[in-house]
């Protein structure tokens, strides 16, 4: 038996913008962290690997994936790195316990193999710089080394190995989830504040063109969630120019329709965020405002983790592999219509993470590479978004969720201006009935001649939709 379409319809103007596509959302992140860096990006002797060991069959991967920024060394893992480890001849480098995962690390593949692997995927780095265990000097000689000229100790090191020219790396996380407990020098919110101000505020005098993140909250469900935020910004806002915010959705234990609105959370949250970084700036009487770095999201089944066994520190282990479905895709589509819709304020996004490790791009060791469900909405959404953000409020009927009603329909719209594009991201969650969308695009008359437009949307699936003019 076949169930009657939920009737919905959203009205598009191109008068009515709420941002511009920033290419930085459509990020992503490479943790040492399982198999995501050796025998993910990085395999000497692999079949496929080029001389300087990355696998230009995962090369190919991420291109075709779309993603534009990408996050490093960590996570969880940049709180114990001493990142000296990771550069200069390969057999001097020291193996490492990573007390993060649990993990021997070798420290083979560093901050230059990064670097050059970002050209190679035509990508701009983020780096996050260890202010767990670490502290102002070591992030200040990091930041010397990749964007100095030359003529220093630091800057001359890189030079000997072989990076002539400076990287130029923009973008700097001030750490890495500090109000976590779980996290390697987790400290007090006001605590960390004051480590990323003097931190950042040092490392504007080696480079004062960077970009830096300060951390925000782990996720929304921390009991800290918004009162870190504030603590945090009162001592750094002046300082920093992004405050991140992580999110994660596990689908275990959850109806499809329960799970989505795990989007429906993100785009609150992200509210929240962008509320908490305004009161700040209300206070200290400062027209300036910060982006949201939503630099960790995905889909994570973390309630499949197993604790690692305590006597056991292998290299590069399986980890967080997690299997994607169908669903799991839609839940991508509709996190990504979450971060264009706050295009205003959301600057950066990384899909975390790229590869084995919570990853759209999957590889065997030795084997072959493949991609899961949820890389086609990520490479889809990421290539049709283009131009402005337009302003979408779906009429559509709602349903009660944890985050209060939310929408059956998900929906974003882009338009470039330069190519006369029209792009729409359509999301259902519906578990059992087809959205069946009226679309009136009176402001398009060049892309839609009779002003209107029928679009259906399969249950719990997502749909792109691009116009473009007749040339
Ligand atoms: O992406 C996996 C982990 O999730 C990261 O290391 C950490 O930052 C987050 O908790």
């Amino acid at each position: 038996m076949s169930v009657e379409p939920v009737p919905a319809s959203i009205t598009l103007d191109p008068q009515f913008r709420v941002g511009t596509v920033d290419r930085r959302l459509f990020g992503s992140f490479v943790e040492h962290l399982g198999r995501c860096v050796h025998t993910g990006v990085f395999e000497p002797g692999h079949p496929a690997a080029d001389a300087r060991g990355f696998r230009t069959d995962v090369l190919e991967l991420v291109r075709r994936l779309g993603t534009t920024v990408v996050r490093y060394p960590g996570g969880n893992f940049v709180s114990g790195y001493r990142w000296e480890d990771g550069v200069g001849p390969r057999e001097q480098r020291p193996t490492r316990l990573d007390l993060a995962w649990h993990s021997t690390e070798t420290n083979a593949f560093g901050t230059d193999e990064f670097l050059a692997w970002c050209r190679a995927a035509q990508v701009e780095p983020m780096l996050a710089v260890n202010l767990g265990t670490r502290g102002v000097q070591e992030a200040v000689d990091l930041l010397e080394y990749c964007n100095h000229p030359g003529g220093t100790r630091l800057s001359d090191l890189r030079r000997a190995h072989g990076a002539s020219a400076p990287y130029d790396v923009r973008l700097w996380c001030l750490g890495n989830e500090m109000d976590g407990p779980w996290q390697i020098g987790h400290r007090p919110a006001a605590d960390y504040g004051r480590l990323a101000a003097a931190t950042g505020r040092a490392m504007r005098l080696v480079d004062p063109g960077i970009e830096l993140v300060a951390c925000g909250s782990s996720s929304p469900s921390m009991p800290t969630f918004a009162t870190w935020e504030a603590a945090v910004l009162e001592e750094c806002f002046d300082v920093v120019d992004h405050v991140s915010l992580h999110s994660y959705h596990d689908p275990s234990g959850r109806t499809p329709s329960a799970y989505l609105a795990g989007a429906h959370a993100l785009d609150l949250a992200i509210g929240s965020v962008t509320a908490t970084a305004d009161h700040v700036a209300a206070r200290l009487r400062s027209r300036k405002r910060l982006g949201v770095a939503v630099d960790e999201w995905n889909v994570w089944y973390m309630s499949r983790w197993t604790d690692p066994d305590p006597d056991a520190w292998p290299e590069a282990p399986p980890l967080l592999e997690d299997t994607y479905d169908d669903v799991d895709a839609t839940m991508v589509a509709s996190l990504l219509v979450t971060l264009l819709r706050h295009a205003d304020r959301v600057a950066i996004g990384c899909l975390a993470q790229l590869v084995n490790v919570i990853a759209p791009i999957r590889t065997d060791p030795g084997g072959r590479a493949w991609t899961q469900p949820t890389f086609a909405p990520f490479a889809r959404i990421a290539a049709a978004a283009r131009g402005g953000v337009l302003r979408v409020e779906p009429r559509v009927a709602t349903y009660e969720a944890e985050s209060g009603d939310v929408p059956l329909l998900d929906a974003a719209a882009t338009y470039d201006d330069a190519t006369g594009r029209l792009s729409l991201v359509l999301v259902n969650r519906s578990e059992d009935a087809p959205v069946r969308t009226t679309v009136d695009a009176r402001g398009f008359p060049g892309l839609v001649p009779e002003g209107r437009l029928e679009l259906e949307v399969a249950p719990l699936s997502w749909s792109v939709v691009e116009l473009a003019p007749d040339r």
